[in-house]
């Protein structure tokens, strides 16, 4: 196309997981939450004027972010960021912070939006392959870079780096570190106090896992409030509609609603992977709502998930180097997994 520019040449844009309309498909691709959000944010989107909706929302989102900073402990609204998604703030923290032509450090495998990101700014990606337990190598701290995308619990693998090794990178990476906690509240513990400590530790997060909000978009960032400055000059002024922030704001004051819901999918998590694994499947103790289930036998991965998709049962397979022999399974209800483990059944045994 002759009128792109030149950086776009040779992109292909992110692919997202399958959004199929088939009535009573069972989807386990995207890491949704299988239960509904928070009847208050349900009650807080209803109760919308339509005086909301005829002007423009509040620019800084300013009563979402200060409930947000006072309930991680954080003195106000100046240390955290709203916006439209977490891919939104991935996106803008590149933009903020990284020069065309620099290099941006992240792990591999992991959340593969970021070198997407990364060819668009027309930044350079510098993967570090993670260890056979999915763990950071050595030289994973000592490879420069102007900043470092860190997926803690790490996607596809669901295995946390220790929190210990984050708090080395903050102290010996000389650029900013972005913590992608998007699981976090499927796992143990998390990384939210870094930013206090670490001038350059920019921990984000999402609604669309933990709170069952996906559709809504909504993601934060964490930081010293001289890093969510430099934000404000970069993200767009009305980054987060008026429903967005009224959903935010509720979701964010019924966090045990949203805690109740992650003790359904971790209590499911546990028994679907001691299921697979029953099935012959090696899968990694996982701190997130998906589980990463590799196969060395027959059918192989790929296999597998075509025959599920024709049996509409969606999980994600990624042709990707370290991942062809792998199935990423997002924990849905206990029905949805049973549906799946005995459609494996089926598959396995036939061979
Ligand atoms: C590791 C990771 N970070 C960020 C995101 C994006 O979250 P959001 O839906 O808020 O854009 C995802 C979504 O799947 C993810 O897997």
């Amino acid at each position: 196309m002759k009128y792109t520019r030149e950086l776009l040449k040779d992109v292909e844009g992110y692919v997202p997981g399958e959004q199929p309309k088939i009535p009573g498909i069972i989807k386990l691709n995207t890491n949704e939450n299988p239960y509904p959000p928070s009847p208050k944010v349900m009650e807080a989107l209803r109760a919308l004027s339509p005086d909301a909706l005829r002007k423009y929302p509040d620019p800084l989102s300013v009563n979402f972010r200060r409930a947000y900073a006072e309930r991680f402990g954080y003195p106000g609204p100046e240390w955290v960021l709203a916006g439209n998604g977490m891919d939104e703030l991935l996106a803008l923290a590149i933009r903020t912070f990284v020069n065309p032509g620099d290099a941006v450090l992240a792990s591999y495998p992991t959340y593969s939006l970021y070198e997407v990101l990364c060819q668009l700014h027309g930044c350079r990606i510098v993967y570090v392959d993670l260890d056979d337990n999915f763990q950071l190598p050595e030289s994973f701290f000592s490879t420069p870079a102007r900043m470092c995308l860190l997926t803690r619990p790490n996607a596809p693998s669901g295995v946390s780096a220790p929190r210990e090794a984050v708090e080395r990178l903050c102290r010996e990476f000389d650029g900013i570190v972005v913590i992608d906690e998007a699981y976090v509240d499927f796992g143990g513990d998390n990384c939210m106090d870094f930013p206090k400590r670490f001038e350059n530790a920019i921990v984000m997060r999402t609604f669309s896992k933990s709170f069952s909000l996906a559709g809504m978009r909504l993601g934060t960032a964490v930081a010293q409030p001289a890093i969510i400055n430099e934000f404000m000059k970069t993200k767009d002024s009305y980054n987060l509609d008026a429903c967005s922030q009224a959903a935010a704001l509720a979701a964010i004051q019924d966090y045990d609603y949203m805690e109740s819901n992650v003790a359904k999918v971790r209590a499911t998590r546990a028994r679907l992977r001691a299921e697979l694994q029953q099935l012959g499947f090696d899968v990694p103790e996982s701190q997130s709502n998906f589980l990463l289930a590799r196969w060395n036998g027959a059918p192989p991965a790929k296999e597998i998930f075509e025959t599920l998709r024709t049996q509409n049962i969606l999980v994600r397979y990624f042709n990707l180097r370290g991942l062809q022999n792998a199935l990423r399974i997002t924990v849905g209800t206990n029905a949805e997994c049973d549906a799946l483990l005995e459609a494996l059944n089926v598959i396995l045994k036939r061979n």
